[in-house]
């Protein structure tokens, strides 16, 4: 596929006969067919006409990773990446990939998830071709007790990648919710297989609602969700924004030990949707905390004022 698909695009615009691209390809006028057919299914639109042959219209919108990789800056996260035009849920793909022993920084991408998955035991509605639905295989080397940072540090990287791309500053919601005007952008579901002192893997699983007009959500998502194409109008690149992403995430997660989280926590900070509210907090089994959030520790944590006085240290819950 990529070799057909690298022939269109030093080609924009202009028709390839089948019987050219078969020679340079070398492969059959039916093995081309079948390509482009995939090709079109995983977003890209190619024309065809009987007697021209085919061209590639316009610029593609798809998340295939010859798009990902072109151009992409990093030296480990998306060099492996596994895409397919829809999957149930891209954390679930990578988790089993992740147990057949795929490497650091591999990158599972979909056009759309049939059972895509929120916190919580949540569903998160994953529409085709519309939002940035991806799950990163990490190997940290820190227990599980510390892993409330790397959720942090993918909100605000997330959200630094969206702001170069956009010019759109998006707001982190604790613990990871990407907001906009009391609107949620976008998700991070953390999943760690592992003990407690040694972490075998993490799966961080990213959902951004990119090019979603107010239709494409689900009812009773429309007045809670936003996309940033109804910040901002025109369609915005997804690739863009994963590329950033990766490169930077990439950057700073092998630096964490030398430089610490100083900075991700002060940009957390400013830009928090939660610091100074008073918030309730759901913990599970129950409990359930209220107060005002007044500050963000370096390991992700919350402090919480509860009515009395008394502040109390959150390392992990779901704000109602
Ligand atoms: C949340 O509840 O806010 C977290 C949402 C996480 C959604 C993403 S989309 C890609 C990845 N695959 C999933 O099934 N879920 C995460």
């Amino acid at each position: 596929m990529e070799t057909i698909m690298r022939i269109l695009k030093e080609n924009p615009g202009k028709y390839i006969s089948g019987e050219e691209l078969a020679k340079i390809s070398g492969m059959t006028r039916a093995g081309i067919w079948k390509q482009i057919v995939q090709l079109r299914e995983n977003g890209y639109q190619i024309d065809s006409s009987p007697r021209k042959g085919y061209r590639l219209m316009g610029i593609t919108s798809s998340l295939h990773p010859l798009e990902i990789r072109e151009s992409l800056a990093s030296k480990v996260f998306g060099q492996v990446v596994y895409y397919q035009a829809e999957v149930d849920s891209t954390n679930r793909w990578a988790k089993s990939l992740a147990e057949k022993g795929a490497p650091e920084g591999t990158v599972v991408v979909a056009e759309s998830q049939s059972r895509g998955r929120g916190r919580m035991g949540r569903s998160w509605a994953s529409a085709l071709g519309l939002g940035l639905w991806f799950s990163l295989i990490l190997r940290p080397k820190i227990s599980a007790s510390n892993l409330a940072c790397i959720t942090i540090l993918t909100a605000v990287v997330m959200a630094r990648a969206i702001r170069a791309v956009t010019g759109i500053q998006i707001y982190i919601k604790w613990p990871n919710d990407l907001i906009y005007e009391e609107r949620k952008l976008g998700g991070i579901l953390a999943e760690i297989s592992g003990e407690m002192d040694q972490v075998n893997y993490l799966v961080l699983g990213v959902g951004i609602n990119v090019n979603h007009t107010g239709s494409d959500f689900p009812p009773e998502l429309a007045d809670r969700a936003i996309s940033l194409r109804l910040i901002k109008e025109g369609e915005i690149s997804r690739v863009r924004i994963l590329q950033l992403f990766l490169q930077e995430f990439e950057q700073a997660y092998f630096s964490i030990t030398q430089t610490g989280l100083q900075d991700v926590v002060d940009y957390a900070k400013q830009y928090s949707a939660t610091l100074g509210k008073q918030v309730t907090i759901n913990q599970g089994f129950g409990r359930v905390l209220s107060g005002q959030a007044v500050d963000l520790e370096q390991d992700g944590s919350l402090w919480l004022k509860e009515p009395g006085g008394e502040l109390i240290k959150i390392f992990s819950g779901d704000l109602v």
